[in-house]
């Protein structure tokens, strides 16, 4: 018999034994409104993350990364509680614009089009400029609209986030502007007349090890005032990046979060003197919105196959590619998954959950023990709030699309 393995920790908002409730409804209602697979995001959860990063972080400005779950009414009903937005393409800069002013826009990612450039422009976001060849399309591109482009320098940092699950700092890479490289690139926007914003450090992204956070953003605060000093002036806004990471896989333990405030706090009292003027922004996409959602599959049916048992679900990687264990992880681990529609006193067993796809690959979870399940019950995969179906195949196998549905109940 093959040994059960372990899964990730079900976030505690949806723990409570027996059928899950999501936002205050049935999961069954959920899927009765949205037919079956589908997402539901529940709100209140976004709201209750930001006002503890609220709490742990006053006077650092929030901004949310949309490309962790860009769905519009997602992104419009959240961004009220946030102080920015950033971006990653033109889809996502439309988006943004529905939901902010446009200074409180940026826009990221290397190998941004002319036309982008443009559109960010045009609509006054600050680009966060990823190359020298970039700072001369943006400079062009302002001239050519007889806009004064806001501009702002994403720094290539000669350090790495620790434990980050994506690291993008302390290495040759697409993304940023190399240190050696970054002042200069500065001196000249600002002799172009360009509207400089300041620095975009992004060291990397989904830690859980908030020593490493800390140390981080310290590296950053410095790394900017070292660069501000070359420059010989104070940077409007200092983004420190992010990484705060989520809760995934057994084991994993949540960050400290008011430990990273109260160190963030410390190290922005004691900044060095150029930076005295300045804004300071860290840039989270999961840590808002990872563990709101929850992905609902329905069960077609249960096979065994040499004595194994297999859920088979009408939803699949195709929706849910990190779950199944394809989306940048090397190994395959367990998401938190539960039976939605399970008794709280129901017997279990071992079995697999594999979507409908047909690929060996459609697993999203392997060997766990669940309550026993049949055909028609729903099985709920969680931390599926944050690239979820922006992230997936969806159009492999052209299979329908899921409902995003948003749960707007907020919790005590
Ligand atoms: C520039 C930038 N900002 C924000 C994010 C969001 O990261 P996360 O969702 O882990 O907070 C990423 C992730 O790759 C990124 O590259």
């Amino acid at each position: 018999m093959a040994p059960v393995k372990a899964m990730g920790a079900v976030p505690a908002a949806f723990a409570a034994p027996g059928p899950l409730v999501i936002g205050g409804r049935p999961a069954a209602e959920w899927a009765a409104e949205g037919d079956t697979p589908l997402f539901v995001y529940d709100l209140g959860m976004v709201a209750a993350r930001a006002a503890a990063l609220r709490a742990a972080l006053p006077g650092v400005d929030i901004h949310y990364a949309i490309k962790a779950n860009p769905l519009p009414a997602m992104v419009a009903a959240v961004a009220p509680w946030f102080d920015g937005l950033d971006v990653a393409s033109d889809g996502e800069l439309a988006i943004a614009l529905g939901a902010k002013p446009a200074a409180a826009i940026s826009f990221a990612g290397p190998g941004k089009r002319v036309e982008e450039l443009e559109a960010a422009i045009r609509a006054g976001a600050t680009i966060n400029l990823e190359s020298v060849g970039e700072a001369d399309r943006a400079l062009a591109a302002g001239g050519r609209l007889g806009i004064t482009p806001r501009l702002a320098v994403r720094v290539n940092p000669d350090f790495e986030l620790r434990g980050s699950g994506m690291k993008m700092g302390g290495r040759a890479s697409p993304f940023g502007i190399d240190v050696d490289e970054a002042p200069g690139v500065v001196r000249r926007l600002r002799a172009a007349g360009a509207d400089w914003r300041g620095w975009h450090i992004f060291a990397g992204s989904q830690s859980l090890d908030s020593a490493a956070i800390i140390e981080t953003q310290a590296a950053t605060i410095a790394l900017a005032a070292r660069l501000s000093d070359q420059v010989g002036a104070a940077p409007p806004l200092v983004n420190l990046g992010g990484g705060f990471g989520i809760p995934y896989f057994a084991g994993d333990r949540a960050i400290d979060l008011p430990a990273i405030g109260d160190a963030l706090a410390s190290a922005l009292a004691a900044r060095p003197a150029i930076l005295a003027p300045s804004r300071f922004a860290i840039e989270l996409g999961r840590y808002i919105v990872g563990e709101c959602g929850v992905y609902l599959t329905r069960v077609i049916e249960r096979k065994v196959s040499r004595g194994e048992t297999f859920l088979v679900v009408d939803g699949g990687l195709h929706h849910q590619l990190a779950a199944s264990g394809n989306f940048g992880t090397v190994v395959k681990r367990n998401y938190p998954v539960a039976v939605a529609t399970a008794a709280a006193e129901a017997p279990t067993e071992t079995v697999s959950v594999v979507g409908c796809l047909c690929t060996p690959l459609d697993r999203l979870a392997d060997r766990v023990t669940l309550p026993v399940a049949a055909p028609g019950d729903l099985i709920a995969v969680f931390m599926a709030g944050a690239y979820g179906l922006s992230a997936s195949p969806s159009g492999f196998l052209g299979h329908r699309l899921p409902a995003e549905l948003l749960a707007y109940a907020t919790r005590s």
